[in-house]
């Protein structure tokens, strides 16, 4: 008799906030971008320059076309006089001077050639060699297109075949060739082979011209008595270049954030002008960086870049929520090619409602201490830290300044060099270094983007733009731009249509209208601070997410351009606005490329602020009721200050009703975690062994194989583990599992486990273990590590049991 625990298919891991992401089906549709359907460029090639129809100028009449000129293939080239020669289209033939010569089925003739020099002597001399001329026409744009020409003769006794004067094939001409020139025009050649032979022959392209290239053949009689001639030129067949495999690198792609959730848009620079494509697919389905044959290919738009590249943009739509995706960008090959292709990459969607959280960061500005490896080892590592702390983030939010020169492709290879900008999507903001070049604009794929408000110029990048992600309406305004009435417009416009579609409404841009650095008294960010406050107030923001200052800054809730609630305290937590309260966030850097110094004099905007010369990064925490902006050192200050220390944080809550209350706690962020239990040990069968007759009963007795239970989730919420056994069988006997009983223990104690209860044997009453009972369990709030349970086993059998070996099932459950 023998319980046999069962053990899941795999332990249950990450329970609690990085729950793993369920697979979903996959439904990407291309974003209303077409195919050219036929190559660009590509010439049209008739299907043959010479045939049946060709007319050929021709003589036979036993004449060397060269007599009297040092070059014996004057004949072959343009411009020779061939006006006195015949002209008609081929086969050409002769057969004993025959009028309707016959040279056998499949040797037709169109043109009876003379045959003999003298027809009427009373020993004909067959004609030693025949002379055709005749012409093709090829255009430029056909000559680029082709490799060469294949020729296809069929001939008797010998040829010789040239093209604008060079020879390009000889059948059977070793005799012409062995004599002098002088002699080579008018000789025999050829051996007697009965019928006509084929033979096939290649022009090739470099001694072809664009317009009219001549094309000419010696037609030989091998001796003087042959009894025929023969000379069909069937076809001269264009080859083409054969279809090159794409040899277009890609570089600076970036996953960029899209209209809305389900979408994703792409930027990428390559090296070529080519059709490029954005490729995807469920991640489960590539294997091994092999794409399935349905995955999904989504034609890229773009030009030539201001860098003299070419850059790429393209868009996924259409994603399904909590499903990873892999993804690459570059050029599909022909059908069965390999294609030229970005490196794979993956990214995940999430839930498409409910609580989210991204990450914003302050001014890159890759290049700006002068140093742009030291710079973009820190901008690394706040990308780093950040989403190891966050791994759930939805976002990279940059405040802009992405770059110091905005037209150093190094510092945006420097800036794009990492790939959490190919995994999470990033959200760009035109900085003041950033705008005074196109390559903004064509390094980043921004959504819904209206060229017209907050406009660049021909050189420059602008534009404002807007996304709704889970219920809330992103408006990313272009702040290089004071023309006011365009941002207005845009803002209104976006705001009227979409936003009843956000519980939450963000502005971001780049010059920060309530910092405490020296830009805080420039006179365009005054007279920004002048103007855009009511306009926010107006249209009931919610959160504005700035940079420009290189300092952290957060200011009171201010309605309308003035502190909305004058008995707001500095460093609030909670905040619960009233209409037309906005709050405004200044990020510092997230490189540490540059710090300003703070100067808080006369900022009476200034809820918070921080300047510690550290790298900094901000979690914004989504949900229904309340947006939590939480600012965090990703660089150590100091033992005091380490990596991951909050430098400020801030909660706006919705307005509550005033018959409730609503309580908050704020939980420290710990590191993520997971819940994991497994047998300890092999998986043995538990053996109870022989039951001894005990009075009324049969008694066994014996141990579980032990269990170890792994807990380091964050805020170490309640777990509890769970044993039931099944009816012990043996054949079609069986007794029932409620005469097992157990006492628990904790073997090795850890993470606030404690064993359960014991269970009696239900032999004198009771359920046993046929029902469910915990083996061990940790209460809410425990500490963070590893236990192992084990159980004493108890069994009685009634006597009346049919006696046999009988077997168990004992099946572990977790809750949590
Ligand atoms: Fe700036």
């Amino acid at each position: 008799m023998q319980a046999n625990d069962h053990r899941p298919a795999a332990p249950l891991r990450g329970w609690g906030r990085s729950a793993v992401a369920a697979v979903g089906l996959v439904s990407v549709v291309a974003g209303g971008l077409t195919y050219a359907a036929t190559s660009a460029g590509a010439a049209d090639l008739p299907e043959t320059f010479l045939g049946d129809t060709t007319t050929w100028t021709y003589s036979d009449d036993n004449t060397d076309p060269a007599a009297g000129n040092a070059d014996r293939l004057t004949w072959t080239r343009a411009g020779f006089d061939d006006s006195g020669w015949k002209h008609a289209t081929g086969p050409f033939g002769a057969k004993n001077g025959s009028p309707t010569p016959d040279l056998g089925s499949g040797f037709p003739v169109t043109t009876v050639l003379d045959h003999y020099v003298d027809p009427t002597a009373s020993t004909k001399v067959a004609i030693p060699t025949y002379h055709l001329r005749t012409t093709f026409d090829l255009t430029a744009d056909q000559l680029a297109d082709i490799t060469s020409l294949r020729g296809d003769v069929t001939f008797d006794d010998a040829v010789q075949v040239f093209v604008n004067g060079t020879k390009v094939a000889g059948f059977v001409d070793e005799r012409v060739e062995a004599v002098p020139d002088a002699q080579k025009n008018l000789t025999y050649a050829g051996a007697s082979a009965g019928n006509p032979v084929n033979q096939k022959f290649s022009v090739p392209a470099d001694v072809l011209e664009p317009g009219v290239n001549t094309l000419a053949i010696g037609l030989y009689n091998d001796r003087a008595s042959s009894s025929d001639v023969y000379l069909d030129l069937a076809s001269l067949v264009p080859v083409e270049v054969p279809e090159e495999e794409p040899t277009t690198t890609v570089t600076d792609l970036v996953l960029g954030i899209g209209a809305n959730q389900a979408e994703r848009n792409l930027a990428w620079y390559s090296d070529q002008d080519t059709e490029q494509v954005a490729q995807i697919a469920p991640a489960g389905e590539v294997v091994n960086g092999v794409f399935p044959d349905d995955a999904v290919s989504v034609a890229a738009t773009g030009g030539p870049s201001s860098s003299g590249e070419f850059y790429r943009h393209a868009t996924f739509t259409g994603l399904e929520e909590n499903t990873a995706y892999s993804y690459r960008v570059g050029t599909e090959g022909a059908a069965g090619a390999e294609g030229a292709w970005s490196a794979v990459s993956t990214f995940r969607t999430q839930a498409f409602d409910g609580d989210f959280n991204f990450l914003f960061f302050g001014d890159p500005q890759l290049g700006s201490s002068g140093n742009v490896p030291r710079d973009t080892e820190g901008w690394v590592d706040t990308l780093d830290v950040a989403t190891a702390a966050y791994p759930d983030a939805e976002m990279l939010f940059s405040a802009g300044d992405q770059v110091e020169s905005a037209s150093s492709e190094a510092q945006y290879d420097a800036f794009l060099s990492t790939d959490h900008l190919r995994q999470i999507p990033f959200v760009a903001t035109n900085g003041n270094h950033d705008v005074g070049n196109k390559a903004y604009r064509q390094h980043f794929n921004t959504p819904n983007l209206d060229e017209t408000a907050g406009p660049g110029s021909g050189s420059s990048s602008g534009g404002d733009y807007w996304f709704v992600y889970n219920d809330v309406l992103f408006l990313n305004l272009n702040s290089n731009s004071r023309d006011y009435a365009s941002h207005e417009r845009f803002v209104r416009e976006t705001v009227a249509e979409h936003g009843d579609e956000a519980k939450w409404k963000v502005v971001s841009f780049h010059h920060s209208i309530y910092s405490v650095g020296p830009h805080a008294t420039d006179s365009d960010v005054i007279d920004r601070r002048n103007t855009w406050p009511t306009l926010f107030s107006e249209l009931g923001i919610d959160l504005v997410l700035q940079g420009h200052d290189h300092s952290y800054a957060r200011s009171y809730l201010i309605r309308n351009g003035e502190k909305a609630d004058p008995a707001e305290e500095a460093g609030a937590d909670i905040l619960t606005p009233g209409p037309g309260g906005v709050l405004y966030v200044t990020a510092n850097s997230a490189s540490g490329s540059k710090y300003y110094s703070a100067n808080a004099a006369g900022s009476w905007w200034l809820s918070a602020f921080n300047q510690e010369n550290v790298r900094n990064y901000t979690a914004v925490e989504v949900a229904d009721d309340a947006i939590s902006v939480r600012t965090i050192r990703s660089e150590a200050k100091d033992a005091d200050r380490p990596v991951n220390s909050v430098v400020d944080q801030v909660t706006i809550a919705k307005p509550v009703d005033p018959n409730t209350q609503k309580l908050q706690v704020v939980v420290p962020q710990g590191a993520p975690g997971e819940f994991v239990w497994s047998i300890d040990g092999a998986n043995t069968l538990v053996d109870l062994g022989t039951a001894e007759a005990a009075g009324d009963h049969y008694a066994a007795d014996g141990s579980i194989n032990p269990i170890r239970v792994t807990d380091t989730r964050r805020g170490g919420p309640q777990w509890s583990l769970s044993a039931q056994v099944g009816d012990f069988t043996s054949g079609d006997q069986s007794f029932s599992g409620k005469y097992l009983g157990w006492t628990p223990d904790v073997i090795e104690a850890g993470g606030g486990s404690v064993a359960g209860a014991k269970i009696a044997t239900g032999f004198d009453g009771g359920p046993g273990l046929s029902q469910s009972a915990t083996l061990g369990r940790a209460g809410a709030g425990h500490t963070t590590g590893s236990a192992l349970f084990g159980a004493d086993l108890d069994l009685k059998i009634p006597v009346d049991v049919t006696d046999g070996t009988y077997r168990a099932t004992l099946t572990l459950t977790a809750l949590s």
